[in-house]
């Protein structure tokens, strides 16, 4: 498999499970203690080797492309007031890595929302990373699947183990561990019923992938909930041509879930030593830990 360079990033869906706070602020711009969501998961890109990243977007979203652009003006009164630091952050978010974007007009589910990129990946292997989910390690969450990916010169998807409780919100995959944390995937079922769920190794936001997939996702039809779901390509293509998972060793936070957002709040912000101590006083103010 050729260097994958490309990794597209969607982030048109409505976010409702987010709201109020997403009426008027994209979810992937919530902030996550100092960053906007979506920044860790450009940064994980960028850590990975990534050069463009393409956003799938809508049109209420151009702020996350403003993000990762410069903004002078900005940069001028930090230069001028010696805020240092702060002019450095900002700065860095627009040198990370070359973005593109293309819109998706209608809201058609993340199956769509990847096929939209179509012409912008061209013929070669590219990555999905979805928007809301956040992955934190040694080694970043997306780098693990292109090493497995370049080794083995197959498709990737990432899983992670879920609670049997939680199975029903995930892809679920049926596979046989053929090296440690790597599965040949037999099927792959969409929000099974706990009962139905082959496995709890679930799905999780991070896919690399050949650009036949897209010819997969044509013939999609709409599957749950009406949308072109990515997971029915995936499926259709793993028959025909296999694909593997591989089991992503870090933390993981779904920022579209309250109780794992504001959990990576903290998580993110204990790493910070200049906040560390007082955050714990605080949450033992607040918390009863025992
Ligand atoms: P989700 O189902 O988690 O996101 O889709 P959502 O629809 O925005 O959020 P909720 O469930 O209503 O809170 C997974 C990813 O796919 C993108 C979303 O932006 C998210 O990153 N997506 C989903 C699209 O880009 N287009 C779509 O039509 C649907």
């Amino acid at each position: 498999m050729k260097p994958v360079r490309k990794v597209v990033i969607p982030v048109a869906g409505w976010g409702t499970r987010s709201l109020p706070a997403s009426k008027n602020i994209p979810k992937e711009m919530l902030p996550i203690y100092n960053k906007p969501v979506i920044q860790y998961v450009v940064e994980e890109a960028q850590r990975s080797g990534a050069e463009d990243v393409i956003f799938v977007t809508n049109k209420e979203k151009s702020v996350i492309e403003d993000h990762f652009d410069y903004n002078l003006q900005l940069e001028r009164v930090l230069e001028r007031a010696g805020k240092v630091e702060q002019l450095k952050a900002v700065r860095e978010a627009a040198e990370m890595v070359n973005v593109m974007s293309v819109r998706q007009k209608q809201q058609l589910g993340l199956g769509h929302a990847v096929l939209c990129a179509r012409k912008l990946v061209g013929d070669e292997p590219f990555a999905i990373m979805v928007g809301d989910d956040v992955l934190f390690g040694a080694v970043p969450g997306i780098r693990q699947l292109i090493d497995v990916a370049i080794a083995e010169n197959m498709p990737v998807i990432g899983v992670m183990e879920v609670p049997q409780e939680k199975v029903s919100r995930y892809g679920i995959i049926d596979g046989e561990e053929i090296n440690p944390g790597v599965y040949r995937i037999n099927n792959m079922v969409e929000k099974p019923k706990q009962e139905d769920a082959p496995s709890r190794m679930a799905i999780i936001g991070r896919y690399v992938l050949t650009p036949d997939i897209f010819d997969y996702l044509d013939k999609v039809k709409p599957g749950v909930g009406g949308e072109i779901q990515l997971t029915d390509a995936l499926q259709a293509m793993a028959k025909d041509r296999g694909m593997l998972a591989v089991r992503i060793y870090g933390a993981r936070f779904d920022a579209g879930d309250w109780a794992e957002y504001l959990t990576a709040n903290i998580y993110f912000g204990l790493q910070d030593e200049k906040l560390r101590s007082d955050l714990i006083t605080h949450l033992k103010k607040y918390v009863n830990f025992e």
